[in-house]
């Protein structure tokens, strides 16, 4: 068993260049927890807020001078190698999947038992790496939205890592997807299912016909508010995923917006909170297996590539997922 690894490892708040790639110690399992041995970690949005800090709310949460967890990387796929005290050796050799507090931009990370489910050795570790944060986000928006068979939905930002889960999602569980993206990410979320796309560049939800839609799933968080709940039929909801807001209390501001407007209104504003389900992710991972929701990689980078991938993540024009691979 290795006692020292690569990690990309931050002593501060920043971008991508607050990352350097060290050698560390291998760390050891406490009880209920298992040692993993990466095999693929999928990057997102939640990981640049985490490494620069952005808003400063965040650093309340996560450390006030640099996050506690040093190691970027909240999406794994690995094979557990070691165990803790109280957690069943046979365990050993099984490959799994989680949503983890961070720890994935290295050679091993530790993660509690009961976060991480078995891989179906038949999914591509990069493959299923992709699925916990974004594909359980967009479940989860879904559920918010009560988005069935036969609804007609709007979602904002369907080119990303959130998006291309979302789309594919609603379309298997039987929705029509409109969708706003890019121009030129406009054929591949048609691909993914999309009945209509629109370039966001050049049309605004705003724009779009009122009291059209059952569920508007808003993944960029640029749109007013007022326009967002203009598009949706009485009954339905609007579901903010994301929201852009000032450097210190970033969405607060927004949210609270939403709260007021949703008060006794027959089209609700309902912001979302994902939080990291397991057994969500089994169940995406059985449509991963069955074909029906293919994850989007834009690209697969080395680990010690995992600074650059970080800046492509931050760049916040990426098209489905990045995901980094220990060489
Ligand atoms: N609420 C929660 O619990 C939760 C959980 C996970 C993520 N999130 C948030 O969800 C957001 C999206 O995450 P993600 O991982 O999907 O991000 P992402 O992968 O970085 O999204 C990038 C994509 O968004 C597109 N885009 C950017 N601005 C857009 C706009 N105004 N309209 C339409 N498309 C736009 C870009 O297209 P172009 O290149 O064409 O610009 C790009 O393809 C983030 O803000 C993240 O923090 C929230």
């Amino acid at each position: 068993m290795d006692t020292m690894m690569r990690a990309w490892v931050q002593d501060r708040y920043g971008n991508a260049a607050a990352t350097t790639l060290r050698r560390v110690t291998v760390p050891t399992p406490g009880k209920g927890d298992v040692l993993l041995k990466v095999s693929a970690t999928a990057l997102n949005a939640g990981d640049i807020r985490v490494m620069s800090g952005d808003p400063y709310l965040v650093r309340l949460a996560f450390g006030l001078r640099r996050p506690r967890n040093p190691v970027r990387g909240m999406d794994v796929a690995g094979v557990i190698v070691d165990v803790g005290p109280g957690v069943d050796t046979s365990l050993i050799g099984t490959e799994v999947i989680g949503e983890l507090s961070g720890g994935g931009l290295a050679e091993y990370v530790i993660t509690a038992l009961k976060r991480v489910v078995p891989k179906d050795p038949r999914i591509e570790p990069a493959i299923a790496a992709t699925v916990p944060v974004a594909g359980g986000t967009a479940w989860q928006a879904l559920h918010h939205g009560k988005v069935k068979a036969g609804d007609r939905i709007l979602v904002i930002g369907a080119s990303g890592g959130v998006g291309t889960f979302t789309v594919q999602l609603a379309t298997d569980a039987g929705a029509e997807v409109w969708a706003l993206c890019g121009e030129s990410n406009r054929s591949l979320v048609e691909s993914l299912g999309a009945a209509q796309t629109f370039d966001y560049r050049s049309t605004d939800a705003g724009d779009l016909p009122k009291s059209e839609f059952d569920a508007v799933i808003d993944i960029a968080g640029t749109a007013k508010l007022r326009d967002l709940r203009r598009l949706v039929r009485p009954g339905g909801s609007v579901v903010l995923v994301s929201g852009e807001g000032g450097r210190v209390f970033g969405p607060i501001g927004r949210l609270i917006r939403a709260f007021l407007l949703s008060i006794r209104s027959t089209r609700p504003i309902r912001p979302l909170a994902a939080t990291a389900k397991p057994e969500v992710t089994s169940a995406i991972l059985e449509r991963v297996a069955a074909g029906s929701v293919v994850p989007v990689i834009e690209r697969t980078w080395p680990l010690d590539q995992a600074q650059a991938a970080l800046a492509r993540v931050e760049s916040g024009r990426t098209v489905g997922k990045v995901v980094v691979i220990p060489d």
